[in-house]
């Protein structure tokens, strides 16, 4: 069925009131595979589902794909009603951050690095807006797909460390056949620029395979990776890094389902993220 949409953020707490336990699916819309996972899981879990699709300009940089991201409203109802939505908010940006608008959120510590040294203020607008999202539509659960595993991370600490009274989800990646992370940017690549991308998903396994055979030093469980990425030639690699539970990475690593490998490049003009838990059994997510 279609969701009901919802554009005034003053309308989305009396659409959800007296109908249970409400899940929410943040998403930036131009949804894939990946968010009907996020939705179908809140659907399970939760009395009604919330999605909202915003595309929030504070949590992209200046010379980042603010203007050309992929937008498709229709779509993205059809989507969401498909994996189970009630309800879609989408508001506009003019009323999310009306003139005077003057507070954001700053995580510390785990937005610092990686993500956070690449993107200066991408932090800042995410959990912001996470926040204010949090606070318009009320959740008792919040789903995140573990993609963006150091979103993941941030999102985790401010809720701990603000005291707000929602749930954080983890939900596992989904993937094309070619391993390939689903992502609304994958949208900027050709058929064949896709199975090229799927690269950063064979690192991140050897990677893996590395740590499987016992190989704890973190310098050389990265040189697994960097040989696989070398093979790519039109790849411009951000970080390859091996962290622990808390972003940090450290000479060696431990065999703790924390411990994750991380992978930001460039290829084809589009910048690309994915991530996979070191040790292949484990799928915990950030901060439990
Ligand atoms: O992961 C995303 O799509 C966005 O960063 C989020 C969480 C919806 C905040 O804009």
């Amino acid at each position: 069925m279609t969701p009901q949409l919802v554009r005034d953020p003053a309308g989305v707490r009396p659409a959800l009131a007296g109908r249970g336990r409400v899940g929410f699916v943040p998403t930036m819309g131009y949804l894939h595979g990946g968010h009907a996972e996020l939705i179908r899981r809140a659907r399970a879990e939760c009395d009604v589902v919330a999605v909202s699709v915003f595309v929030n300009p504070t949590q992209f940089g200046p010379n980042e794909d603010l203007s050309r991201y992929p937008r498709d409203l229709e779509r993205d109802l059809a989507l969401a009603g498909g994996a189970g939505a009630d309800l879609l908010f989408h508001p506009d940006a003019g009323v999310m951050y009306p003139p005077g608008h003057a507070t954001t959120v700053r995580v510390g510590g785990v937005a610092e690095v990686l993500e956070g040294e690449s993107r200066p203020g991408h932090f800042e607008g995410v959990a912001t807006v996470v926040l204010k999202l949090l606070n318009l539509v009320g959740p008792e659960r919040a789903y995140f797909g573990e993609k963006d595993w150091q979103q993941l991370a941030v999102v985790r600490r401010m809720v701990r460390d603000l005291a707000v009274p929602v749930e954080i989800v983890g939900v596992p990646t989904v993937r094309e056949a070619s391993g390939l992370a689903l992502s609304s940017r994958n949208s900027y690549l050709t058929p064949p620029e896709r199975a090229r991308a799927a690269v950063l998903y064979r690192a991140l396994r050897a990677v893996q395979a590395a740590a499987a055979a016992g190989e704890r030093d973190t310098a050389a469980l990265r040189r697994a990776g960097l040989a696989v990425l070398a093979q790519e030639p039109d790849l411009t690699l951000d970080y390859l890094a091996v962290v622990d539970g808390d972003m940090r990475e450290r000479p060696r690593v431990e065999n703790d389902p924390m411990t994750r490998v991380l992978v930001a490049a460039r290829l084809f003009g589009v910048r690309l993220i994915d991530n996979l838990p070191l040790f292949a059994a484990a799928e915990a997510a950030p901060g439990c």
